[in-house]
């Protein structure tokens, strides 16, 4: 899993290929990190994603994907992605790891070699860290994905601890 690395930063000053967003269904900007992509993207990036169709106000429906250019990002690719609402979601643990799974297909599919990815969930959306931290390594482990470099961007010193214990304990994809 030498391909998954752990940065306690900013996912907007990331450059890999792709930006992975946790984004909610509409997709039309919010806070913590969707609104720091958003203000570091520019008016670009919700023009861009209001041209993603909507089906009754849903863009991109809890555990999938959707890709839009980056705006002012240094990266190519932004991947809105929405994770589970801990607190209300039928099955978090699978919506997370297809948040995960869905994010880095479509990043594969787009020719992306290195993906940048936030705590998907870990925020707004109150999943529990150490829950969150062993789905989301483990997906990236996942053996479909040994060729992407993965980087997570984690916001504080607290969570960079619970994602660097459970790295130090995945067996090579
Ligand atoms: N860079 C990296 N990580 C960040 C940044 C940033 N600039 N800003 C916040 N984070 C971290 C948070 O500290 C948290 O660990 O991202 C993780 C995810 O938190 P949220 O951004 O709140 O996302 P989430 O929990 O998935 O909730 C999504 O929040 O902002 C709204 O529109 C969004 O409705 C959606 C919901």
């Amino acid at each position: 899993m030498n391909h998954i690395q752990l940065i306690e930063g900013d996912i907007t000053l990331a450059s890999e290929d792709a930006i992975v967003n946790a984004a909610n269904s509409r997709m039309l900007g919010g806070g913590g990190v969707d609104g720091a992509i958003h203000q570091a993207a520019g008016p670009q990036l919700l023009a861009e994603c209001l041209k993603i169709p909507e089906v009754n106000g849903i863009r991109c429906p809890v555990g999938e994907a959707r890709i839009t250019s980056a705006g002012n990002l240094p990266s190519r690719y932004v991947i809105h992605t929405v994770g589970p609402i801990y607190s209300s979601d039928a099955a978090p643990a699978q919506h997370l790891a297809a948040a995960y799974r869905s994010s880095l297909q479509l990043a594969m599919a787009h020719g992306c070699h290195s993906v940048a990815l936030p705590a998907i969930s870990c925020g707004v959306y109150g999943y529990p860290l150490e829950e969150a931290a062993n789905i989301a390594l483990q997906t990236c482990n996942e053996p479909q994905f040994k060729h992407l470099h993965i980087v997570f961007y984690l916001f504080n010193a607290e969570i960079t601890k619970v994602w660097r214990q459970i790295l130090a304990h995945l067996d090579p994809p």
